[in-house]
C-alpha cells in the first residue's frame, strides 16, 4: 500500500500546503483550504508516472514541423468558429458550462456528425444506454460509424479503453466525475481534476490525439476546480445561455490556436442543437405595433453582428425604495446610465422602478448596447414608441457624451442589410464609416439629449 499523505488545497487557486492555512498566500481568498488525502506517486502505476515517457530533444524552429493546417472540421461550422477553424491535433480542450446547458448534448452531437474521425466517448455520469437515448434523440446527425461510448470513471481504466479503441479523438464527460488511484481523495476534488487533467494532457500530447473535457461551474459561474485546469488545457470553451430560452452562447475564453473573439450560437430544440447563423433575426421580435419601452441595439459579439433588443419599463415606485433589475445587461452599468440621464436629461429617474430586459435571453456586453439602454428607458418613461425600424450603436460616458465604438462599419452594414431605416451613432464615429451608409440613414449624436430630441420631440 502506498503511502498516504495530507495536503491541503485551496479550492479557488488550488495552491498547495501542508497544513490548514485560513488565508491563501496566493490567490489572498480566506476560508478556502480543503484536507485531500494525496498517495504518494512512488508506488504509482506506470500511467500514473507519465505514460510512455518519450524524450524528446530540442530542435531549431525552423525544423520544426508545422501542422497548423492539419485543423480537424468539426463539421459543425459555429463550433469551428469558436475553435479556430477546426480541433487542432494533440490539443486539450475544456468546455464549461451550467448544469443542463447542453455540454453532453454539444459534444455527443459532435461525435455523431465526425463520422471521419474514430471517436471515443467516455460518460462519468450516463450510462451506455442512456447515452444512446440522447443519441436517438438528436436527429440528422448522418451515420457515425465508428463512435464508441463506454460508461467509466476510473482513469486507469480509461486509458485501457484507449489502448484498446485507438481512437482519433476522446471526450470525457465531465472530468468532475472522473478519478485516479494514485490519488486518494474523492472525485471532483482539486487534486483529482488536477492530476487528472495532467494525465489527460500527457496522453494528448504524446499521441497527438485531441481531448475534449466537459467541466462543471460552480455557483459564482467559474470552472469547478483549480484555476490550474485552465492554465492546463489548450482552450477553454464556455457554453451560456439563459435555460428558459433555447439560445445558447459558445465562447472561447482561452484558445492557444486561436482567436478568443469568436463565439458560435445554438439553439436548443428538441431535436439536439441547431446552428443559428443569422442570429439578428431570430433576436428581433419583429413586432409591428408601436410599443413604448423598446429599442433595437446594434451589438458585437466578438466580431460578429448581432441586433439585441433592449426592453424595458419605467414606473413610479411603490415603496420607498426603487427597485431596480437588469436581465443580461449589468446592474451597475444600468444604474450609472440612469445617473447621467438624471443629471443631464433631467429626468426624475430617482423615484421610479426600472426593469431591464435584453430580449431573447442573452447576456451581452457589448458598451455599443448603452444607446439603446438609454434610449429604450427615456422612451418608457416618457411612453412614446421609438420606430423598430431604427436602432443603436453607441457608448454613452459619464457626462451624457455620445462615444464612438468599434468596428462602426459592419454594426451599419449590417443594419442596412437588415432592413433598418436609421441607426443612430456617435458623431465622432462618421469618419470612420466608408460606403456601408448607404441604404440606412446614419444620425450622428454628440450628446445624449440630442439623441432624445431627434426620438421624442
Ligand atoms: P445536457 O447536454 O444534458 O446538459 P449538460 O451536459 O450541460 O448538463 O442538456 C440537457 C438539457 O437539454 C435538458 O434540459 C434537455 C435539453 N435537451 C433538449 O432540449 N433537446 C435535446 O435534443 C436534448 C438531447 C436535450
Ligand atoms: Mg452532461
Amino acid at each position: 500500500m502506498a503511502k498516504a499523505k495530507t495536503y491541503y488545497f485551496c479550492r479557488e487557486c488550488g495552491y498547495q500546503s501542508s497544513g490548514w492555512l485560513g488565508r491563501c498566500p496566493e490567490c489572498g481568498k480566506w476560508n478556502t483550504f480543503d484536507e485531500e488525502v494525496v498517495q504518494s506517486v512512488a508506488h504509482a502505476t506506470p500511467q500514473a508516472k507519465g505514460r510512455g515517457q518519450v524524450a524528446s530533444l530540442p530542435k531549431r524552429i525552423q525544423d520544426v514541423e508545422s501542422n497548423a493546417t492539419q485543423r480537424w472540421t468539426t463539421r459543425c461550422d459555429e463550433l469551428d468558429r469558436v475553435l479556430g477553424g477546426g480541433i487542432v491535433p494533440g490539443s486539450l480542450l475544456l468546455l464549461g458550462g451550467e448544469p443542463g446547458i447542453g455540454k453532453s448534448t454539444l459534444l455527443l452531437q459532435t461525435a455523431l456528425v465526425m463520422s471521419h474521425v474514430r471517436i471515443l466517448y467516455v460518460s462519468g455520469e450516463e450510462s451506455e444506454e442512456q447515452i444512446k437515448m440522447r443519441a436517438d434523440r438528436i436527429a440528422g446527425t448522418g451515420k457515425p460509424e465508428e463512435c464508441y461510448v463506454v460508461s467509466e470513471t476510473v482513469m486507469e481504466r480509461i486509458f485501457e479503453h484507449i489502448d484498446a479503441v485507438k481512437p482519433q479523438l476522446v471526450i470525457v464527460d465531465s472530468i468532475q466525475t472522473v478519478t485516479t488511484e494514485t490519488v486518494e481523495s474523492g472525485a471532483g476534488s482539486i487534486s483529482q481534476i488536477r492530476e487528472c487533467t495532467t494525465q489527460l494532457q500527457r496522453y494528448a500530447k504524446e499521441s497527438n490525439v485531441p481531448v475534449l473535457l466537459v467541466g462543471h461551474i460552480t455557483k459564482d459561474g467559474t470552472l469547478a476546480g483549480p484555476k490550474v485546469m485552465e492554465h492546463i488545457v489548450d482552450a477553454v470553451l464556455q457554453f451560456e445561455g439563459d435555460r428558459n430560452y433555447g439560445f445558447r452562447i459558445l465562447r472561447a475564453l482561452k484558445n492557444r490556436f486561436g482567436s478568443t473573439a469568436e463565439i458560435g450560437i445554438f439553439e436548443m430544440r428538441g431535436n439536439g442543437l441547431c446552428e443559428v447563423s443569422n442570429p439578428s433575426a431570430l433576436l428581433l421580435s419583429h413586432r409591428d405595433e408601436q410599443l413604448s419601452g423598446a429599442a433595437v441595439a446594434a451589438t458585437l459579439e466578438g466580431v460578429r453582428p448581432m441586433f439585441v433588443e433592449v426592453q424595458s419599463l419605467v414606473s413610479s415606485a411603490v415603496y420607498g425604495t426603487p427597485q431596480r433589475n437588469a436581465n443580461g445587461f449589468d446592474m451597475r452599468r444600468m444604474n450609472m446610465l440612469l445617473a447621467v440621464l438624471e443629471k443631464r436629461c433631467g429626468f426624475k429617474l430617482g423615484a421610479k422602478d426600472v426593469f431591464l430586459n435584453m430580449a431573447g435571453g442573452l447576456r451581452v456586453s457589448d458598451p455599443a448596447l448603452d444607446l439603446a439602454v438609454a434610449c429604450s428607458i427615456l422612451s418608457s418613461n416618457v411612453d412614446i414608441a421609438v420606430s423598430p425600424r431604427y436602432c443603436f450603436a453607441a457608448e454613452v460616458g459619464l457626462s451624457g457624451e455620445v462615444r464612438p465604438v468599434s468596428r462602426i462599419g459592419s454594426r451599419v452594414g449590417e443594419a442596412a442589410r437588415l432592413g433598418f431605416e436609421r441607426i443612430f451613432i456617435s458623431k465622432y464615429d462618421t469618419r470612420n464609416l466608408g460606403n456601408e451608409r448607404q441604404g440606412i440613414e446614419v444620425v450622428a449624436v454628440g450628446v445624449i439629449e440630442e439623441a432624445f430630441r431627434a426620438l421624442f420631440s
